[in-house]
């Protein structure tokens, strides 16, 4: 368990003895700050999408930011209706038309500021007259000096190579941009005041969800601190918590992890299901029902089964240990909070195998 005095950043290490495990108790804060002080930018630049009436928006980032657009996709077009296309960096050029409808726009994700594969895909948007938004944690970056508008997630500068903080504070970002648009279309399908209400809550409930899974977590990667292949599975927005928890554990931990949009993993993959191929299975709310039978069929090949889940009880068919996270939040937002259990797993499974969570040896925090 490491030291923590409740209410999020320490400042100056703050006795933690890694900066993976403070950024991650950041969160909270990264959260309330980026929340608070971002709000008027990026209701302004909710205003300019909106008068251009843009219809199409692409999104693109790379690793952990192409996740967080993924997650903000979903939100994006369910929450206003509009058309959204995630594409990773490095290929959004080849994947798009070389004549983009001019009433679309590109988000550009990136924490840095700084990745090539950000800014080939930023000056490929602005050479064929896209308005590029910036979603950075860098101001003054290279990547928002070529944008047209800059929205910033306010996390504190990052340090360990595996992005914890910086992505669920885009993720805040990126619901706050979706919830002002749908004020602005009028096409929310439910009430914006208290999808807002909800989403304020998610620096209380990061808090929750880091005391009440520190210590089981810990425990549960220990346990586990010999298995070198893991699948995860995730269904709608936490398709992107698949991916991600996966990318945490490829990085931190130097093992196979791979993430699955839920029952893609009947078609295939779960041929290599086995006792030795642990699968971490995340199911919010309604989730829990929808997916049973796939938790059940992994089940009876024998692979050990890690539900994450907000509705715990409805899992005691398949596993007797379900690791919590707080309920309370729209589907459409879980993301956030769904992700904090993944990262702590990687970070004490990087610890239970005697490795430098911070320092995976042939990575670096931004690729040139
Ligand atoms: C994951 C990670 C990388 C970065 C990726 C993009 O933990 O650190 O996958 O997310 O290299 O970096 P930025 O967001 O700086 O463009």
């Amino acid at each position: 368990m490491v030291p923590w005095d409740g209410r999020g950043a320490l400042g100056g290490g703050g006795g933690f003895p890694h900066r993976m495990i403070m950024e991650i108790y950041e969160q909270p804060k990264a959260l309330e700050d980026t929340m608070v002080k971002e709000d008027d930018e990026v209701r302004r630049v909710a205003e300019i999408i909106d008068q251009r009436r843009c219809e199409l928006i692409y999104i693109t980032g790379s690793g952990t930011s192409y996740h967080a657009g993924l997650a903000g996709g979903y939100a994006l077009s369910t929450l206003t209706g509009m058309i959204t296309s995630t594409i990773p960096a490095s290929e959004f050029e080849s994947w798009i038309p070389p004549s983009i409808p001019r009433r679309s726009l590109l988000l550009a994700i990136s924490q840095s500021g700084e990745s090539s594969d950000i800014l080939e895909a930023a000056k490929a948007a602005s050479g064929r007259g896209i308005m590029v938004v910036a979603l950075t944690n860098t101001p003054g970056s290279p990547l928002a000096e070529v944008s047209d508008h800059v929205l910033l997630t306010h996390a504190g500068r990052e340090y360990a190579v595996a992005a914890t903080k910086t992505y669920t504070a885009q993720l805040s970002i990126l619901y706050m941009l979706s919830l002002e648009l749908a004020r602005l279309t009028g096409l929310a399908p439910w009430s914006v005041e208290e999808l807002r209400a909800s989403l304020s809550s998610t620096p209380r409930l990061a808090r929750e969800a880091l005391m009440m899974n520190d210590k089981p977590i810990e425990g549960l990667a220990y346990r586990f601190r010999q298995s070198n292949y893991f699948f995860l599975l995730g269904s709608g927005p936490n398709y992107a918590t698949a991916l991600e928890g996966a990318l945490k554990l490829k990085e931190a931990c130097n093992i196979y992890a791979e993430g699955f949009a839920a029952r893609e993993f009947l078609h295939g993959p779960i041929q290599l299901i086995s006792g030795g191929t642990p699968s971490i299975f995340i199911a919010a709310g309604e989730d829990v029902k929808r997916l049973m039978r796939l938790a059940l069929s992994i089940k009876g090949f024998g692979a050990p089964l890690i539900p994450v889940s907000d509705r715990p009880e409805g899992l005691s068919a398949v596993s007797q240990e379900v690791v919590r996270v707080p309920g309370g939040l729209p589907g459409i937002f879980s993301p956030i909070i769904f992700i904090i259990p993944l990262q702590l797993f990687a970070y004490y499974g990087s610890k239970a195998r005697g490795l430098d969570p911070d320092r995976p040896e042939k990575l670096r925090k931004v690729v040139r």
